[in-house]
């Protein structure tokens, strides 16, 4: 590996993951504490034959999981159709559904789409990783198709939400558009360096974490009577979950090819935690942007640090690190048993964590996406 030592930047503590490490009703307190030292290309080049390798297989086990755009939905499925004389009366329809989802859950919403609509950065973190990047912008290599086409099946994502909560009425478009263009601009840091080993874990974990929270949003906005809205957020989840497999596949195949590379690299994943696409989110004016919206998601259930141990917990079984020996090095092992105890240590921390929260007096914060209306953390 090879580790220039640069320190790139402090991140505020509690960005590390979609949710807080706990439920928090404290003030949140930026600090300089935790950083990130610049690695970068930490697979060795040799290793890049492992996905030379994998290409025939990519084709047959990982590009049938994409669906024909023919046969893909699009958001105009969920929406008003605006060359309908239908149209007015649709959209007054859809505000009566919409007036009755409550603010806190519009923040959580916002949240969600204003991550899927930094759809760039992703794009490009993917084509950061060394022997799997779209070497041309239209290469034939499977990798490169699959990168092309995720994204292209992820993009109405943030296309449907959008449009939706244009319509609603219930959101300050002009504040989620600032955001949306704050967060493209500010990028993210999830720590892969350029190591696709890295990058398909990050992956893994983080189509799962979608799925999760779009499966809460559509089961929310069900519960509050929008039913339409709850078709489309149950819809993205699908997605995210076909994704998921995909990426799983990916790192299952190098648990199988290079044992002790892949547990090294899940673990090494794991010990940074997962940091969240959106963490640099701005709206340019709250400073803890992220870690509120992360804690209203806490607060109702969409996205908690009881979901992160969930989802190591299902990777580790997913991947039958348990019972992973053959290939392991010394190192390999320590790695395997960290990872495999892991999701019972960070339950116990979110458990402590949450007592604490408990006795703390709830905290209100006024969201610039709902017009600076107050939100309890
Ligand atoms: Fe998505
Ligand atoms: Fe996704």
């Amino acid at each position: 590996m090879q580790a220039h030592g640069i320190l790139v930047r402090a991140r505020a503590p509690g960005s590390a993951m979609a949710p807080p490490p706990a439920p928090r009703r404290r003030p949140c307190r930026v600090s300089a504490t935790a950083v990130r030292s610049r690695v970068t290309h930490s697979m060795p080049p040799e290793k890049a034959e492992v996905f030379r390798s994998l290409e025939g297989w990519a084709s047959r086990s990982l590009l049938p999981l994409l669906k024909p755009v023919e046969g893909c939905w699009q958001p105009t499925d969920f929406l008003p159709d605006s060359s309908s004389e239908m149209f007015e009366h649709e959209v007054r329809e859809l505000r009566a559904r919409a007036a009755g989802l409550p603010d806190d859950y519009f923040v959580v919403l916002v949240g969600d789409m204003v991550t899927e609509e930094a759809l760039p950065t992703y794009q490009t973190m993917i084509n950061t990783l060394d022997g799997v990047r779209d070497e041309t912008g239209a290469s034939a290599c499977p990798w490169a198709v699959w990168t092309r086409a995720w994204t292209a099946e992820e993009n109405r994502h943030g296309d449907i939400l959008g449009k939706y909560m244009y319509l609603s009425g219930r959101v300050d478009m002009r504040m989620v558009e600032k955001t949306v263009q704050y967060l493209i601009g500010s990028g993210m840091d999830p720590g892969t360096e350029n190591n696709p080993y890295l990058g398909f874990v990050y992956t893994s974990f983080q189509e799962r974490a979608t799925a999760v929270s779009h499966g809460n949003t559509a089961r929310l906005a069900r519960a509050h009577g929008d039913d339409v809205l709850a078709r489309a957020c149950g819809t993205i989840a699908a997605d995210e979950k076909r994704h998921e497999t995909a990426y799983g596949r990916i790192v299952e195949q190098l648990l199988r090819l290079d044992p002790d590379g892949a547990v090294l690299a899940v673990a090494d994943m794991m010990r940074k935690r997962i940091t969240m696409p959106a963490h640099l989110m701005h709206d340019g004016r709250d400073m803890g942007l992220f870690d509120h919206f992360a804690a209203v998601a806490q607060r109702l259930g969409v996205y908690t640090a009881r979901d992160y141990a969930d989802i190591v917990e299902f990777l580790v079984k997913r991947w039958k690190l348990e019972t992973l020996e053959a290939g392991l090095s010394g190192e390999g092992r320590r790695a395997r048993d960290f990872v495999c105890g892991l999701p019972q240590r960070m339950r116990r921390a979110s458990e402590r964590a949450e007592d604490r929260a408990n006795k703390d007096e709830p905290r209100k914060v006024k969201f610039s996406w709902i017009f600076d209306r107050e939100v309890t953390l």
